[in-house]
């Protein structure tokens, strides 16, 4: 069985996309799977939640240009226009946790993604080859790995760079924040999801070379997560409530595939969802402000659910500590459902260590 490639989206930056990414790469860790977390962001941001700065510089400024350690350096030889594409040389974080380290360079990749995307329809081989090249880049990580799963931060745009991943991607999860402008980012979101993967679709038959595997453009929206820390609380609830009393009907319109079902019946449960949001089918969760724990554990370079009382978490941290755990455990779980991932039905040694 493949391993499944599970992208978190939004075109809106600062909700809390690669925060989630890390912390549900660590609960999966510790829920027993071999987790491969790939930071397909320019900004690298994941990278540097994963690693100091001193192991940072170490790999950027390497000049070992055959040491394929990022992201970007995996695709360069295909930008040079005579190579493809390199096996990645993955960051190990833990026995069972590793990183494709993002690479700033990546941006440069950009023009070569959006140009051989029209090229494809022209029956190029190398088009393929390049749009391609984040997927193989990512199985083969997968593969080496022997991955269980696979987690891709993204940046917050609807660039070239984004399309190819998510052509990649088998499952597209979407981080929201409950404001307008993540509203609005999901309404061009949709739109232009399903576009991609209906271009994606009709240009894999164009593909002229039958030794190159392509990914298959599944693209499936697993839900939404919403995170409520980019709230401002200076704003009444009441606002706050109204955009989330929003997402359900707006998410099902612009992001599911077929939202006009011939089901009457299921349509009109649907309609009344729109009336309790939380009870919303692709609601995965709704994350809250975890307040100074997020900075501490940025600073311990840990997700949270794994701070001590040494890391400054004492007192009433330590509850809060054990409720951060709950929240990912039960999204991992929500979306391991939703996709084909099996968890191990044992507890993980640190939930036995919080249930003390
Ligand atoms: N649940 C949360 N509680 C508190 N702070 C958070 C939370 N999620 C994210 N943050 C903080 O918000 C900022 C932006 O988060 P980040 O994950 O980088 O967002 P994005 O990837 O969407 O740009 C970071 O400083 C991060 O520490
Ligand atoms: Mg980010």
């Amino acid at each position: 069985m493949t391993t499944p490639i599970i992208a978190f989206f939004n075109n809106k930056g600062g909700v809390g996309k690669t925060s989630l990414v890390y912390h549900l790469a660590w609960m999966y860790f510790d829920l027993g799977l071999q987790v491969v977390a790939a930071d397909l962001d320019p900004q690298a941001n994941l990278t540097a939640a994963f690693l100091d700065e001193d192991r940072l510089e170490e790999v950027w400024e390497s000049s070992n240009s055959n040491n394929y350690n990022t992201v970007f350096r995996c695709v360069r030889p295909l930008l040079s226009g005579i190579g493809d594409i390199a096996t990645p040389n993955l960051e190990k974080i833990e026995d069972g946790l590793s990183l494709l380290i993002g690479d700033l360079q990546l941006s440069g990749f950009e023009d070569e993604l959006s140009s051989q995307w029209s090229d494809c329809l022209d029956r190029k081989e190398r088009a393929f080859r390049v749009i391609s090249a984040f997927w193989r880049v990512l199985s083969q990580a997968a593969s080496s790995t022997s991955a269980d799963v696979v987690l891709v931060d993204l940046g917050p745009n609807l660039g070239a760079i984004n399309r190819a991943a998510l052509i990649a991607s088998d499952y597209i999860i979407v981080p929201l924040s409950p404001d307008l402008f993540s509203l609005q980012g999901l309404k061009n979101l949709g739109p232009t999801v399903k576009r991609w993967r209906e271009e994606w679709r009709e240009r894999i038959p164009k593909n002229p070379a039958l030794d190159l595997a392509l990914p298959q453009g599944k693209m499936q929206p697993v839900g939404y997560v919403i995170l409520q820390h980019g709230v401002r609380f200076d704003r009444p609830v009441k606002a706050f409530q109204r955009w989330i009393e929003k997402i359900p009907g707006i998410y099902r319109e612009k992001v599911i595939e077929n939202p006009k079902s011939d089901n009457e019946e299921l349509t009109q449960k649907q309609d009344e969802v729109a009336l309790a949001p939380s009870s919303d089918p692709n609601r995965l969760a709704l994350l809250k402000h975890y307040q100074s724990l997020m900075p501490m554990a940025q600073e311990s370079r840990k997700p949270i659910f794994h701070l001590k009382p040494a890391d400054g978490a004492i007192g009433a941290h330590i509850d809060a500590v054990r409720l951060v755990y709950w929240d990912f455990k039960d999204l991992a779980q929500k979306i391991a459902n939703r996709t084909e991932l099996l968890l191990p039905s044992s507890q993980s040694s640190l939930e036995l260590e919080l249930k003390k």
